[in-house]
């Protein structure tokens, strides 16, 4: 019955496909927005339209509260500290994007950056780009079950070592990462540690403190916000690490045309008009989430991932990457169906309007050691049900049909 109710949040899962109910199974790459989001949006637009920390008029004012309340509920949504910790960001990939340029741009060509191979080209590409100065980057490996090889952490870290840069949850494998292991022994060897948690803050709880990471990127759009607006949260201490990543109105206390100076975080980071309506409505989002519960969230997806699991597998010719069970994975799962490729696969899925993922998704290092250019992939979200996958399962043997399988 509840799950009726939040299903009625979401007016897009009322939309048919090819005459048939929408099944949507892709909300590892954006999640559906429910219409206390949608609605605040609208809301901000029609009501008190201004820009921020500028005007002293009344919608003005409105508006400053309204975005500086968004940072408040997120930095309590993840117990970071204080709101000065959260940055407002486009989404995870500016996250570490601005990592890079505001903090690591000062690394040595000595100095060395820790990742693994199952990440999100978000985070490798921006190490990547170091390579020019001289950073050497290593990446840790995976077992055959989709899981970190722990023990290689503990080979590759050296006194040279200044970050490691991980995946809270793989958006590929689902694999959970003993992060706040890795956070131990990152701060042992005297490094920092930056977690992806685009793929675990929208679906589980996650506390900053308790997992004592310094840096950790996420994006509004995955977890019920709109596009275009993210976080990255940074522990108070380390901004003395930091210099600004971009420049110009917003983050500036004075200007001369000699020099200028810096206001303090996190403002010192959001150059420009901010995405104004994207922050409020994560804020919003936040409270959504908070009103299901972020224990209830991962319990269910948990339990669709076991029974989708159990399903999935009973399919002949499939293959499932990532952890068997599922008490180690978050709710992505993918596959390939005998030899059929991802996009044919998903194709004919949405011929019968279930929306999966296909391709590499964003983890090309990842599928060549899977052995794979493309792998389908399903993942799931609060407003999914047993039906769904029954319907994903029903959609595969179709295809099996039509391809001979
Ligand atoms: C694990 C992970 N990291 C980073 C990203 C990048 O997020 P965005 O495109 O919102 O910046 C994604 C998006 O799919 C992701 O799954």
């Amino acid at each position: 019955m509840e799950l009726k109710k939040i299903r009625n949040d979401f007016p897009i899962l009322k939309r048919k496909i090819n005459g048939k109910r929408m099944v949507y199974l892709d909300s590892a790459a954006t999640s559906q927005k429910p219409k206390q989001v949608i609605k605040e949006i609208e809301k901000y637009y029609e009501n008190y339209n201004s820009n921020v920390h500028r005007g002293i008029y009344k919608i003005a004012a409105e508006a400053t509260e309204e975005y500086e309340e968004a940072r408040k509920k997120i930095a309590k949504f993840i117990n970071a500290k204080s709101e000065k910790e959260i940055i407002f960001v486009r989404g995870a990939t500016e996250a570490i994007n601005l990592v890079r340029f505001a903090w690591a741009e000062k690394l040595r060509p000595e100095d060395e950056i820790i990742s693994t191979v199952m990440e999100h080209h978000s985070n490798i590409v921006p190490w990547l780009m170091l390579k020019k100065k001289g950073i050497d980057l290593k990446f840790v490996e995976i077992n055959d079950d989709g899981t970190l090889r722990m023990e290689e952490f503990k080979k590759l870290i050296t006194p040279k070592t200044k970050l490691i840069a991980v995946s809270h949850v793989s958006n590929v494998l689902g694999t959970i990462n003993p992060v706040k292991q890795i956070a131990k022994l990152a701060h042992e060897n005297g490094a920092r540690i930056l977690f992806d948690s685009a793929q675990s803050v929208p679906h589980m709880p996650v506390d900053v403190q308790e997992l004592d990471c310094d840096f950790m990127a996420f994006s509004g759009h995955k977890m019920f916000g709109p596009t275009g607006i993210g976080v990255l949260y940074v522990k108070e201490e380390v901004y003395r690490e930091m210099e600004p990543f971009m420049g110009g109105g917003e983050m500036i206390k004075e200007v001369f045309l000699t020099n200028a100076t810096w206001k303090d975080p996190p403002h010192k980071y959001e150059a420009g008009t901010p995405d104004i309506s994207g922050a409020i409505a994560l804020g919003y989002a936040v409270d959504y989430l908070e009103k299901i519960g972020m224990k209830k969230m991962k319990e269910h997806e948990k339990t669709l991932t076991r029974y989708a699991l159990e399903k999935l597998s009973k399919v002949p010719g499939i293959k499932i990457y990532g952890p068997k069970n599922a008490e180690n994975r978050g709710g992505v799962i993918a596959f390939n169906l005998g030899d059929i490729h991802a996009h044919d696969l998903a194709t004919i899925l949405d011929e019968q309007g279930v929306a999966i993922r296909s391709g590499h998704h964003c983890t090309m290092p990842l599928h060549s050691k899977l052995g794979v250019s493309a792998t389908a992939r399903a993942s799931f979200s609060i407003y999914n049900t047993k039906e769904d996958v029954d319907e994903l399962v029903n959609a595969l043997n179709k295809a099996r049909k039509v391809f001979g399988i």
